[in-house]
């Protein structure tokens, strides 16, 4: 949920961990700092706001009670920027936190950290801030008697939630310490000095090289050395990994915004993604273990995720059950983990995330195998949390997704359950493998088609232009279409701050229709043929109350002009194709008005790209 940074090597270290620390913004950034070595002791600069707000003026000003004008001099320092989950977002409550003779940066919950904090003011110990992490401070200082790596130990017996910590000790200043559980934490393998980092795309200016921490492992870090330590201070031997996209994959290309970037890729994410999974003109999972005498084997399948990620797994459920004639529940991760589910080793459970750190995903995906169940894990980033932990993984290869707003993520991941449902409608023999084959290629035309609805952006500004001012609004649809509106309005929840909400189209006289008055938008989405009458119907019932209409549907289809007021046309697919098209005009749609609104829409406030609180 934060980000973490830290670099010791024979460079000075405060503009990496700035610039470092600039690349893991979008995954919390409410507050942002650096601590460095200075002739032996440790320096902290923090402040409240982001990077370019708080911090980097602070430094600039050389403010002479942290740091001396010449930076030249500091080479071993840590960073750390913000999402708030004990105490509100300020300058004490910031990272690093520290005491002089610790100081740590933090990723995650300590859930015990009231214990430890009452224990430690009775052992004499006062409180600053409002964190959890601060406990962690005082308990490494508490057990630190000149032997960091006993002290972390014996903290790491003691604490109890999800972390990633990296560490400095005075009296060892060009070392940084390391510990994680839950968090994720690489290790960078430098040239010119080592680092520690929540994700690669933090460091890959510097490197590409990297060690995954493993829970359990402590990371000694020196500029020219990386040792990995067990509980029982045993050596361990880790394999050096190497990224393998550019960095320029994490940047923004020109567009103005990630998002926007983001969603231009999705047609060649979405021919690539699909490449790798189809042979012989069919869906192939082979190679993740997904294999048709498994699938045949399971009674049920559970798809589980939050956000988009369970988005998509909607859509999954209807491809599943509606081809593959299988039952399937799928669930928002965090009720479904309190739930008590009816999942046994008979089940696949599959768990959707793009950042593969989602707790709440990561807390379900363990229950199911808790249970017995087979897990399948979706996910974009390689050798994430959830990845590993999974027995099988479906890697999404989107490339990094930097803006907080799902979109090339969202539709990789549709992409996937249809490439799933294929692979299991055939392995049930519920379709031939001619008509397998069929829908496999229908599904590669999609890229290209996604590729068309990009060309000309028009009606979505346009459309944006007449919700833009909105206090509130509606989008609705049916099958197949409520599902999409359920990812339409969270788009532009979550950009855009406008509130919406995805209704049901045939439940609207049920209750909601009530809210319903002159100049409500209504985002309404028509693309389901079969269904396509009955929405026309529910459509008119609320234009006939007020309503301002945003029709998205298909160009070919006729329809009653005094049923909208603006229209939004779609390319020609099977109703069963849709989904992958018609997210694109939602995504854009939300875009448009985010932006004409000034919202921040690749950092949106509250938010954070990866969740790993719970
Ligand atoms: C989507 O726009 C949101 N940013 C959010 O709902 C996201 O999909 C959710 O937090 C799940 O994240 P994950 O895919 O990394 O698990
Ligand atoms: N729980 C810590 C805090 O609230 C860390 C939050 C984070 O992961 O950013 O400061």
């Amino acid at each position: 949920m934060c980000g973490i940074v830290g670099f010791t090597g024979q460079k000075p270290c405060v503009d990496i961990l700035i610039e470092s620390l600039k690349r893991l913004e979008y995954r919390g950034y409410d507050s942002a700092g650096i601590a460095v070595f200075e002739n032996g002791s440790i320096r902290t600069a923090k402040a409240k706001g982001k990077i370019n707000e708080g911090l980097v003026p602070l430094i600039n000003r050389g403010a002479d009670n942290l740091y001396s004008t010449d930076f030249s001099h500091q080479t071993c320092g840590i960073g750390h920027t913000r999402w708030a989950t004990h105490g509100e977002p300020s300058d004490v409550n910031s990272h690093p936190i520290g005491n002089g003779r610790v100081t740590i940066v933090h990723n995650g919950i300590i859930e015990n950290y009231r214990e430890i904090k009452e224990f430690l003011i009775g052992a004499g110990y006062s409180f600053e801030s409002e964190t959890d992490t601060e406990t962690v401070v005082k308990l490494l200082d508490y057990y630190y008697d000149g032997d960091p790596v006993e002290a972390i130990i014996k903290v790491c017996a003691e604490i109890k939630g999800a972390y990633a910590l990296g560490i400095l000790f005075r009296g060892f200043p060009d070392t940084i310490y390391a510990v994680k559980k839950e968090s994720p934490l690489i290790v960078g393998d430098g040239k010119t000095g080592n680092f520690i980092a929540s994700d690669v795309a933090a460091i890959m200016e510097y490197t590409k090289d990297y060690y995954l921490l493993e829970a359990g492992e402590i990371a000694v870090i020196r500029p020219d050395s990386i040792n990995f330590l067990d509980i029982h201070r045993r050596h361990v031997e880790k394999k050096l990994k190497t990224v393998d996209w550019d960095i320029s994959a994490a940047k923004k290309g020109g567009y103005e915004h990630f998002m926007l970037k983001e969603i231009h890729e999705q047609p060649s994410v979405l021919a690539s993604s699909m490449a790798v999974r189809i042979k012989g003109g069919l869906p192939d999972f082979s190679d993740c273990g997904l294999s048709p005498e498994k699938i045949n084997s399971y009674n049920k399948f559970f798809i589980v995720g939050c956000g988009s990620a369970m988005h998509a797994g909607i859509v999954g459920k209807s491809l599943l059950e509606g081809l593959g004639r299988v039952p399937v529940t799928v669930d928002i991760a965090s009720e479904w983990r309190y739930s008590d589910p009816l999942i046994d080793e008979n089940d696949l459970c599959i768990v959707i995330s793009q950042s593969g750190e989602t707790a709440d995903t990561l807390a379900a995906l363990k229950l199911a195998k808790e249970r017995g169940a087979d897990t399948l894990a979706v996910v974009n980033v390689v050798g994430s949390t959830i990845a590993r932990a999974a027995d099988m993984v479906i890697y999404m290869s989107a490339g990094p997704e930097i803006s907080v707003c799902s979109t090339k993520a969202y539709a990789v991941q549709v992409e996937m359950m249809y490439l799933i449902a294929f692979a299991v409608t055939f392995a049930k023999g519920k379709i031939t493998e001619e008509k397998c084959r069929e829908y496999t290629a229908e599904l590669q035309k999609l890229p290209e088609l996604v590729s068309k609805l990009l060309e000309d952006k028009a009606d979505y500004q346009y459309a944006a232009s007449h919700i833009m001012s909105a206090e509130s609004l509606l989008y609705i649809g049916r099958g197949l279409d409520y599902a999409l509106s359920m990812e339409g309005s969270l788009k532009l929840k979550e950009i855009s701050y406008i509130h919406s909400e995805s209704y049901a189209a045939g439940e609207l006289k049920h209750g909601t229709i009530s809210l319903i008055t002159e100049d409500t938008p209504v985002i309404a989405v028509a693309t389901q043929t079969a269904l396509l009458d009955k929405t026309i119907s529910n459509i008119k019932e609320v234009k006939a109350r007020g309503a301002k209409v945003v029709l998205v549907t298909r160009a070919a289809q006729t329809i009653d002009e005094k049923a909208y007021d603006i229209r939004v046309n779609l390319p020609e697919a099977l109703d069963i194709f849709m989904p992958i098209i018609t997210c694109v005009p939602l995504q854009l749609i939300a875009y448009y008005t985010a932006v004409l609104r000034g919202t921040d829409v690749d950092m949106p406030r509250n938010l954070a790209k990866s969740v790993t609180v719970e």
